[in-house]
């Protein structure tokens, strides 16, 4: 793939402390999802894809163990992968009509790039496993976000098959790999509409001495 189009800082770069932007403050407060489902073409080319793979990685890392990784799903290896879901379906439900296993079978090709993120927690000896899962739970907002920016859908997505055994060793995930999410990312063929928010002030309290 090639290098992000947008420049990334070298390492021991001098870099702004902070730098206001109304922009990323109205992204973030007007984001949605878009179902997988509803998504269509385009979705994000090598080069976008690049830049939103790299703003995923950019994350808070205790210890700079980089806890996770990515897992591209694009093109045919989208049906290609979805053989195990099938697989797996059919396995469980004997009774699952063929409609079915085929609806199973073409989860991933629902848009044109997902990104299955996996959290791959490092024994150090000291950081805690919760925070390296946490690590990667912020893997996937990034990228959710930076898919918003570059102009496409997302949705971050776990569904059964993230738990499946017999999908996560056919995506080659080890034993001790989870699946944060798969972020399925393409164009929005819906445009969204602001769900239930939580009542703010029923989640704030302040500590007092
Ligand atoms: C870890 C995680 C797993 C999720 N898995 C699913 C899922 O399997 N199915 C689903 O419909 N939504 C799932 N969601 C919720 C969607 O990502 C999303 O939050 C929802 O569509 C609402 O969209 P919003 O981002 O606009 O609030 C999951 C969210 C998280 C954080």
């Amino acid at each position: 793939m090639p290098n992000t189009a947008v420049a990334t800082p070298e390492q021991g770069q001098e870099l702004a402390p902070c730098r206001a932007s109304d922009e990323t403050l109205e992204l973030l407060l007007t984001r949605r999802s878009t179902v997988a489902g509803s998504m269509s073409e385009p979705g994000p080319d090598a080069g976008q894809l690049r830049t939103i793979l790299t703003a995923a990685a950019r994350v808070p890392d205790h210890r700079k163990l980089a806890p996770f990784r990515f897992i591209v799903l694009q093109g045919e290896a989208r049906a290609k992968a979805g053989e195990a879901l099938a697989g797996a379906s059919r396995a469980d439900h004997p009774d699952f009509p063929q409609e079915r296993i085929d609806f199973e079978g073409a989860r991933f090709t629902r848009a044109p790039v997902v990104v299955a993120v996996v959290s791959s927690v490092k024994d150090d000896g000291k950081t805690p496993e919760w925070e390296q899962v946490l690590c990667s739970g912020a893997v996937c907002q990034n990228m959710i976000i930076a898919a918003s920016a570059s102009g496409f859908a997302a949705q971050w997505l776990t569904e059964w098959y993230a738990f499946d055994r017999r999908v996560l060793d056919a995506l080659g995930l080890t034993q001790d790999e989870r699946i944060a999410g798969f972020v399925y990312m393409g164009t929005a063929t819906e445009t969204p509409l602001e769900r239930p928010r939580p009542d703010l002030d029923a989640l704030i309290t302040e500590f007092r001495a």
